[in-house]
């Protein structure tokens, strides 16, 4: 995936495709890996502003490339689960915008696909949940409708495990993800595209997407009651003043309180055209003060604890000034995450790739998580 990032932002490892500079001279020779410094101060020098590097690729250097050795024994799986969770992504893209085609043309949806889909996303999370949850991490910011519903199924899939549901259920709770807001594929565009708050009649307009969920969804044959109750709760709040139908208390029970909880924290941590992606610690304070109003706050603790303050993907920065991405959890102390280090905000510059296992260094402490609105940087080529 090619991304375009400023010259400040090329470090050593990354894979360069094509420059861009006002100096038209200024050729790169072929594509490839930036091995040495001196390369990155010739184009500086040459004038060069942006690079476009290929974000799947990049080569660890020097120490890095020593201490990724010394993990990649430890880790081996990681490279191979993420390649499976890549292709369980791609599948489910391609998947999730025919299904949203065919909506829009009036056409019949069968049970069929999703299911299988909804089975391949929970055979995923049980096999290697750490890589389903690093790459969804990456989204398509035009394409927000079919990465929510992609994620929102990723995360019911992994807060149904961790409350113990059986694999049925969890299946069950993939397809209610995959087609929770199936109804917006039916609001205007101009609405569901605006970049920024809507009026309240827009907002209004917006809410009929549940409205017109209900007969797609009766159109389904055998859809599931839990994915029913997804797509048609996820918008109801404890105290009545949710929609569609304003239900309250008992009337919402565990999936549908599941099912809000769950699209709302993606909704918090997506970037957008609009607004910054909130860090999950931020994503989650906000939704303590939901509680008890909106959200089941019983339900939202477990939901905290299932996630983590620090999940993989997220963005953390160390007491010491050092930033990273949380790179593998330790299941006995979920404080002190695998990070994989690569900025520093002392210096405000990008640095040497270096992960430090922070069990085994207590000496480290995580400061904050952060996130990319706060740095001013793009971390993607790092993921
Ligand atoms: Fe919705």
């Amino acid at each position: 995936m090619l991304q375009k990032i400023s010259i400040q932002q090329l470090t050593l490892g990354m894979y360069v495709e094509k420059i861009e500079t006002e100096i038209p001279q200024t050729k790169v020779i072929k594509p490839g890996f930036i091995r040495r410094p001196e390369v990155i101060e010739k184009l500086m020098h040459s004038g060069v502003k942006s690079i476009w590097i290929d974000t799947t690729r990049h080569l660890e250097s020097g120490m890095a490339q020593h201490q990724q050795s010394l993990y990649r024994g430890k880790y081996a799986s990681l490279g191979a689960d993420i390649d499976k969770a890549r292709e369980l992504i791609d599948i489910s893209k391609q998947q999730i915008t025919r299904l949203f085609n065919d909506i829009y043309a009036n056409k019949p949806i069968e049970i069929e696909p999703l299911e299988k889909l909804g089975l391949s996303i929970v055979e995923n999370i049980f096999e290697r949940q750490h890589a389903v949850a690093w790459l969804s991490g990456i989204r398509d910011k035009s394409a927000y409708l079919m990465e929510h519903s992609l994620n929102v199924a990723f995360l019911l899939v992994n807060f149904g495990k961790y409350l113990g549901f059986d694999r049925k259920t969890l299946q069950e709770l993939a397809i209610g993800g995959l087609v929770h807001d199936v109804g917006k594929v039916l609001v205007s565009d101009e609405v569901l595209h605006k970049p920024g708050k809507l009026t309240p009649e827009e907002f209004d307009h917006m809410k009929l997407h549940q409205v017109f969920s209900q007969p797609v969804l009766d159109s389904i044959p055998d859809l599931s009651q839990v994915a029913r109750d997804v797509s048609l709760m996820h918008h109801e709040k404890l105290d009545g003043n949710g929609y569609p139908k304003g239900l309250k208390g008992k009337q919402i029970h565990t999936i549908g309180r599941m099912s809000s909880i769950v699209d709302i924290y993606d909704a918090l941590t997506a970037d957008r055209c609009y607004k910054k992606a909130m860090s999950p610690s931020e994503a989650f304070k906000v939704m303590m003060s939901l509680t008890p109003y909106h959200l089941d706050p019983k339900l939202l603790r477990s939901f905290i604890q299932c996630i983590g303050f620090y999940p993989i993907g997220s963005l953390i920065e160390l007491a010491d000034g050092r930033v990273g991405l949380v790179w593998k959890e330790n299941l006995d102390d979920f404080s002190r995450p695998v990070v994989k280090l690569f900025y520093s905000v002392k210096s405000g510059r990008f640095r040497d790739v270096q992960y430090i296992d922070l069990k085994k260094r207590q000496d480290l402490r995580i400061a904050r998580a952060t996130n990319e609105a706060v740095l001013g940087i793009c971390v993607d080529a790092f993921r």
